[in-house]
């Protein structure tokens, strides 16, 4: 399957569990929140694969000082592309590109220049936030390991729970259909008991009971809570987002712009990995094949782990952008996973419950059109607006 340019392996479904350890899932997962992260401080995510403000040379130079060596339009253009600069001759920039072994840096071309000045800010100013913003890092830094291998337990337990309850189920499933034939053959054949009711009454009773099983098998069949396929590159986004603080959306990027979150095409990965080519757990084994596939000119097979029905439309633009919901709401604290797992079993319920209880900002101009619900708002009929005030319960908005 091809999903906004990037291949998908679309797996076989093999898990068809039962769901109701979503709940405590939700609390684990959501018991870290984090507030609004300023802008340079993500955009500096990007540099702080090669660079450091102070802690010395990494793949470029420490930047600690550096807007006082430099001046500001010199940085800016060196910032948003460093070749071009060199290439016209500029001798600083000559200079600086030879003491670092000819280590080109990428281009960001996406910053401009009022982003650029920013980012100086915040070098200048040490890597800190201007008073009053919380930085991700401090609050990722205070939630400890134990977090994670405790939480890795609690998964193993509740995966454990769900196959035992898969198991009562077909064991229960069999009960019933032997009851059925031991009560027809009686009937017809054997008649051993004479009051015919006792055999309506058992095979009714097994109909009804058989048949919710296989109702609750049959709405859960197509559900992959806990899905954890093995990628084709030992992709993880503990080292990346976690301890890189890479952010979602410098890979994600169209997360907030559309339908799909998006898998960033192999050349973001060269962005960082043609500088960075050793790993400290799998040394250069994985990142050569990121080489691999650039060379031989075939994309990365990754296999899609969160997939909904195609009869449900699904929008990440709709819930990142404009309803403010966290990755993490839906999709656990990644930053801690090594390897992706699917924490929600993406059930109708599940996006309903938030739509019922999530309040919208009402403020927000994308609400205007709702003339009704202001008024109700204002005049106090309503006190607060949630997602289903503007739709969320309707069976069309997620339903093709
Ligand atoms: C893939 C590694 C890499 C990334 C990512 C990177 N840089 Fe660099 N940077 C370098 C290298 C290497 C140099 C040395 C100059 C050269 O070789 O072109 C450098 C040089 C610089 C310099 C000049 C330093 C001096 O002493 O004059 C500045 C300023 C700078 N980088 C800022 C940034 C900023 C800001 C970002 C993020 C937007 C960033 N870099 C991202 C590798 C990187
Ligand atoms: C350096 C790039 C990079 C960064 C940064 C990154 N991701 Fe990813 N992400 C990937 C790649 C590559 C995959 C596909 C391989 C996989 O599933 O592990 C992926 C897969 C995913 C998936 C699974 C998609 C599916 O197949 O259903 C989710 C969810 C996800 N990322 C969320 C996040 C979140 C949330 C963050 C920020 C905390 C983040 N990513 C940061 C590169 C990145
Ligand atoms: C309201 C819940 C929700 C939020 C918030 C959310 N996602 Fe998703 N995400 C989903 C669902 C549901 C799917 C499965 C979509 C499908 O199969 O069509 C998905 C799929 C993905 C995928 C697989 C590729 C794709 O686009 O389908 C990636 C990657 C991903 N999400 C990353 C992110 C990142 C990064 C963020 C935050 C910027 C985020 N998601 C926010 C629910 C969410
Ligand atoms: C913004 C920079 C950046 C981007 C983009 C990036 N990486 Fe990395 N990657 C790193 C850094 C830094 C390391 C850490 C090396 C170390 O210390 O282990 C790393 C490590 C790795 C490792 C080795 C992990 C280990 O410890 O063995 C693999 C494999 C990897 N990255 C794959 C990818 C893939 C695939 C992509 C593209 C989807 C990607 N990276 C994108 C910066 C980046
Ligand atoms: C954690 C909370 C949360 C979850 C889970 C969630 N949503 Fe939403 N959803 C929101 C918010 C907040 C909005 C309001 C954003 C807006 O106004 O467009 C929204 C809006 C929508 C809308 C537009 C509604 C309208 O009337 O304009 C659709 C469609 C939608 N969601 C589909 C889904 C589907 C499908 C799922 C499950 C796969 C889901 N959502 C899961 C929070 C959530
Ligand atoms: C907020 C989004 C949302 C709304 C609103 C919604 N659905 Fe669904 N629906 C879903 C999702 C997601 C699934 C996929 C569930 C799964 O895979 O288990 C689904 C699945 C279904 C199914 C397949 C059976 C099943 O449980 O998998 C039917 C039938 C259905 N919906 C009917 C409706 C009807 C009728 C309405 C209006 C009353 C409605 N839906 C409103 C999101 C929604």
């Amino acid at each position: 399957m091809i999903v906004n340019g990037f291949v998908f392996k679309n797996p076989l479904n093999t898990k068809g569990f039962l769901s109701f350890g979503s709940l405590l899932f939700l609390l684990f997962f959501t018991s870290l929140t984090y507030s609004q992260t300023a802008e340079a401080e993500k955009n500096f995510t990007i540099c702080k694969a090669c660079h450091t403000i102070g802690g010395g040379k990494l793949v470029g130079p420490d930047l600690k000082g550096v807007t006082e060596r430099r001046d500001e339009a010199w940085l800016i253009k060196f910032i948003q592309n460093s070749q071009e600069v060199i290439n016209s001759g500029d001798p600083i920039a000559i200079q600086v590109f030879e003491e670092n072994n000819k280590v080109p840096m990428p281009p960001n071309p996406q910053l401009s220049d009022e982003q650029v000045k920013e980012l100086l800010l915040y070098i200048k100013n040490g890597g800190k936030l201007p008073d009053g913003v919380v930085s991700k890092e401090a609050i990722t830094a205070a939630s400890t390991e134990d977090d994670l291998e405790h939480s890795a337990e609690v998964e193993e337990a509740f995966t454990e729970m769900k196959y035992d309850d898969a198991r009562h189920l077909q064991t229960t499933f069999i009960v019933m259909i032997v009851l059925i034939v031991i009560s027809l053959f009686d009937l017809l054949v054997t008649k051993i008991v004479q009051q015919k009711w006792i055999h309506i009454v058992i095979i009714l009773i097994s109909l009804i009971i058989g048949g919710e099983v296989v109702f609750v098998s049959a709405t859960n069949l197509g559900r992959q809570q806990f899905y954890q396929p093995e990628q084709p590159i030992w992709f993880s986004h503990k080292i990346h987002a976690g301890q890189n603080q890479i952010d979602c959306q410098y890979c994600h990027f169209t997360a907030d712009k559309s339908l799909h979150a998006g898998i960033p095409p192999t050349q973001v990965c060269l962005n960082c990995h043609n500088q960075v080519k050793t790993g400290k757990i799998t040394g250069e084994v994985e990142i050569a094949k990121i080489f691999e596939a650039v060379n031989s000119n075939q994309p990365i097979e990754w296999i899609k782990v969160h997939n909904l029905p195609d009869h449900v439309y699904f929008n990440h633009a709709q819930h990142v952008a404009i309803g403010k919901v966290d990755c993490e709401e839906c999709h656990g604290q990644v930053e801690k996973m090594d390897e992706i797992i699917q924490v929600e079993d993406l059930s109708m319920g599940w996006c309903i419950k938030c739509h019922r209880t999530r309040e919208i900002n009402i403020e927000n101009k994308f609400y205007d059109q709702y003339t009704a619900l202001h008024e109700k708002l204002s005049s106090g009929d309503l006190k607060r607006a949630t997602v289903v005030d503007i739709g969320g319960e309707g069976c069309q908005k997620c339903h093709y």
